[in-house]
């Protein structure tokens, strides 16, 4: 942990500063100590470079989905040099130079694949929360980054006090047992006038995935050993990689109008198709490994930003599936309706 990323963190409780007592250092950074709430006296470690921000839960929901998603990137760890235009692609209609002297947050970072490039982009300072063992993956991808941090941290009780001019939150808050508590949760870190962007799964043209995929991934996949998730997902992709290269890619790079319209899930398969087999690995895994998953409807998405009170919203329906929502908070700061914002 650097030592100033302290003046970005308080207590999740009651939002007062932390006092550090440092226990060993490494590399310039604090390698393990402990932080003190100065008002409440809440403890929390820091361990590996890592500040652990976590209160402990008792949702075997949340502990499976931490659990899983520490494995899924534990062994997904790869930084692939296209993950700077999926990033770009994902965090549309952001541009690089929206990053440029802001401090951002990554809202459930995973292995810090976009955090790297938030920090590359020039933020002021990058801070990536994930609650999953996800953070260890995370702060070695971007070790070497001076304007980045990692804490671990659950979005729902985040240790921030409107810090931040920009947060993302890409793929998240649908595996949270509360999507929109997270959101207003994740708000609640942003400066007035800050801007927010999520990106979740959507309802509309993904019927059949909830129907049949989701039982599938909630009774029985997500419930599988991560080594043999993982074979499953590679026997996935040997079937689908072929597919997508042969039919999908030259459609999309041909433009084979007649095609497109027959080809099930065009847009997200031709995203899909651009890539390696490791990413499509990646991707079918991370769709199995997932105990919760909730599909967005495009009124509700809405509705999280409105009753935030935001300004100026822009709704993407990403590849026809998936829906991003980016806006600006109340410049005057106002909380959500009907909500405490203490
Ligand atoms: C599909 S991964 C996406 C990771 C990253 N945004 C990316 O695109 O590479 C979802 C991430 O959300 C994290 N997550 C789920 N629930 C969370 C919560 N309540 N608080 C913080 N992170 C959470 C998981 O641990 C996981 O790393
Ligand atoms: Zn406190």
């Amino acid at each position: 942990m650097k030592e100033k990323l302290l003046e970005l963190i308080c207590c999740p409780h009651c939002k007062s500063d932390f006092s550090v007592i440092v226990d060993k250092t490494a590399d310039g950074e604090i390698r393990s100590g402990t932080l003190t709430c100065d008002s409440c006296g809440k403890i929390y470690k820091i361990t590996d470079f890592i500040p652990r921000i976590l209160d402990s839960h008792e949702d075997p929901a949340v502990s499976k989905t931490s659990e899983n998603f520490g494995n899924q990137w534990t062994m997904f760890k790869e930084m692939y040099s296209f993950y700077k235009e999926e990033f770009l692609n994902w965090v549309y209609p952001l541009k690089e130079d929206d990053f440029k002297g802001k401090k951002v947050l990554d809202a459930g970072c995973g292995m810090a694949r976009f955090l790297y490039y938030a920090a590359e982009f020039g933020a002021e300072e990058a801070v990536g929360v994930d609650i999953s063992s996800s953070v260890d993956t995370a702060y070695r991808t971007v070790k070497n980054k001076p304007n980045a941090h990692v804490i671990q941290a659950d979005l729902a009780n985040l240790p921030f006090d409107r810090e931040f001019d920009l947060f993302y939150s890409i793929g998240v808050l649908h595996h949270t047992t509360d999507p929109e508590g997270c959101f207003h949760s994740v708000c609640k870190a942003l400066k007035p006038g800050g801007t927010a962007h999520a990106w979740v799964y959507g309802y509309e043209n993904n019927e059949w995935i909830v129907n049949w995929v989701n039982p599938l991934r909630k009774n029985f996949t997500s419930k599988l050993p991560t080594g043999i998730l993982s074979a499953i997902s590679f026997a996935i992709t040997l079937f689908l990689q072929p597919i997508l290269k042969i039919f999908y890619y030259p459609t999309g790079v041909k433009n084979i109008a007649f095609l497109k319209k027959r080809l099930p899930y065009f847009p997200y398969m031709y995203w899909l198709s651009r890539r390696n087999f490791a990413h499509t690995h990646v991707v079918v895994h991370d769709h199995l490994t997932a105990p919760v998953a909730f599909y967005i409807k495009k009124e509700d998405f809405r509705s999280w930003f409105d009753k935030e009170k935001m300004e100026d919203l822009e709704l993407v329906h990403r590849n026809k599936n998936s829906w991003t929502g980016v806006a600006r908070s109340n410049p005057y700061g106002s909380p959500v309706s009907g909500r405490d914002d203490t």
